[in-house]
């Protein structure tokens, strides 16, 4: 039997396929070159906007009419919108075979027998811990892999629904992480990028060290710990984690950046608003101060700290001025890249009994300011790079353009040059940048 997954959603959910794809294969069942040669397929969904879930409703519809041809494919739904939905998913989606929720992966294995002796429309959405040690496969030969650190959340920001379909904050004992970590490095792989929605809240909520272990450091953060103990695995060259909240940004995480080789100068720290009143209703646990105060004390350790976003447009009651207060407050920080969302109503959440006040043509308005604004920053802060050497991490063919290589640089920038004889995948080379776009370096290998 042959599998297909398609994966919606954030990086999250790109892991979750990945351990899933392993399972499967474990249990027997090979990977598909493609959607159309697969025997089962499985939508991983995401509920984070009503698009999301359109589009996961639209995929999962064509992929069941796709059954008149080929009476004998399973197809079945993984991950948030499946959470959300329940048993209603059948409803919308009726020749839908199984549908799993966010804490029961380790499940589809025993799921598909079940389906293949005869049973329809299986639903686990079950909530008790999940056996996340069977969730820690990895693919071989790649260069880079997602690890996760942290699950669900606790934060519950106003408009969120992730910690309705994620579930309570866990973290994974520390040693399980090193672990994980280690035999990808043996595997070959170099870089690493730990995850958690609110990633700093690691070994907040539950013990993830050993009560008398000491770190070599000195920290006493269990995430700088964390950041410590993989940066110090043989092979890793570099390390990333996400998301950040500015309460994680704390002279401990700028001793950090600064000590540690690996880590790479690069954070994506969600703002959402540069409105304080919008901030306050969000419920975000900071305001726009503290925000600028935790990137000031990371700048002081790191100067070349690369700083990316996420901005949610038109929540509800959000004035013109108050967008216009965000528009000043990204050009005050300066961010290299960011991600712009139109707000988008989602059941049970806080804000969704707030009346989405801000029409439809004012959100797309402001989200294509802020993108025009963050177009002409980009292409300005990557052209102060230009004459300056960087270190990229081969990754191989450009993707417009194959006779040209790109990697990505340490700040997470994609860099664009052409390849050398030995020049290989993997490799840490240094590129003298000689041209900028808003979200593209190019340059040119230097010898030596
Ligand atoms: N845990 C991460 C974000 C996860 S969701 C964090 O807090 O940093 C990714 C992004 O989707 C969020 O940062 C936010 O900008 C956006 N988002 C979340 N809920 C949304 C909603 N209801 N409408 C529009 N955008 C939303
Ligand atoms: Fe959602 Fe806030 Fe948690 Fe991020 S921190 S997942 S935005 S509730
Ligand atoms: Fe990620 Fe979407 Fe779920 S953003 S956590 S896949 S709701």
């Amino acid at each position: 039997m042959k599998f297909f997954i398609k994966t919606y959603g954030c990086q999250m959910n790109v892991r979750d396929s990945q351990s899933v794809e392993v399972l499967l294969e474990r249990h027997g069942l090979e990977r598909a070159r493609s959607e159309a040669q697969a025997d089962l397929i499985i939508v991983n969904t995401c509920s984070v906007r009503g698009k999301a879930e359109d589009k996961a409703i639209g995929k999962l519809g064509i992929l069941a009419a796709s059954k008149r041809e080929h009476p004998e494919r399973l197809v079945g739904a993984m991950g948030c919108m499946v959470q959300r939905l329940r048993e209603s998913l059948f409803e919308r989606v009726p020749k839908l075979d199984f549908a799993v929720g966010t804490r029961r992966f380790a499940s589809i294995p025993a799921i598909l027998d079940f389906i293949q002796s005869g049973q329809k429309h299986v639903l686990d959405v079950g909530t008790e811990d999940e056996n996340f040690e069977a969730l820690t496969g990895h693919e071989e030969g790649a260069l880079s892999a997602f690890v996760n650190v942290l699950f669900g959340c606790d934060r519950r920001c106003a408009y969120c629904i992730v910690p309705d379909v994620r579930g309570r904050e866990w973290s994974r004992p520390g040693e399980s992480i090193v672990q994980e970590v280690t035999s990808l490095a043996r595997s070959g792989v170099k870089e690493v990028t730990l995850l958690g929605q609110s990633v700093m809240m690691y070994g907040r909520r539950n013990p993830v060290w050993p009560d008398e272990s000491r770190s070599p450091r000195g920290f006493v953060e269990p995430f700088i710990r964390l950041l410590e103990a993989v940066c110090g695995i043989e092979g890793i060259r570099r390390v990333r984690f996400t998301s950040s909240h500015p309460s994680g940004c704390t002279a401990e995480l700028a001793e950090a950046m600064k000590a540690l080789p690996a880590l790479c100068p690069h954070l994506h720290l969600p703002l959402q608003s540069g409105s304080d009143r919008v901030l306050k209703r969000m419920r975000r646990g900071y305001l726009s101060a503290d925000y600028r105060a935790a990137v000031e004390r990371l700048r002081d350790a790191v100067p070349e700290l690369a700083i990316t976003t996420d901005i949610i447009v038109g929540f509800p009651s959000e004035t013109a001025a108050e967008f216009e207060e965000t528009r000043t407050f990204m050009e005050t920080i300066g961010f290299d890249n960011a991600f712009v969302f139109k707000y988008s109503p989602r059941p049970g959440t806080p804000a969704a009994a707030w009346e989405d006040d801000v029409s439809d043509d004012e959100k797309l308005r402001r989200n294509k300011v802020l993108l025009d604004d963050q177009d002409q920053r980009g292409r300005r802060l990557n052209e102060q790079l230009v004459g300056n050497v960087v270190e990229v991490m081969v990754e191989g063919e450009s993707l417009r353009n194959s006779a040209r290589w790109s990697g990505r640089s340490r700040t997470n920038k994609i860099v664009v040059f052409d390849p050398v004889p030995g020049c290989e995948v993997g490799d840490l080379i240094r590129v003298r940048i000689d041209r900028a776009m808003p979200q593209t370096l190019y340059g040119s290998i230097e010898k030596g």
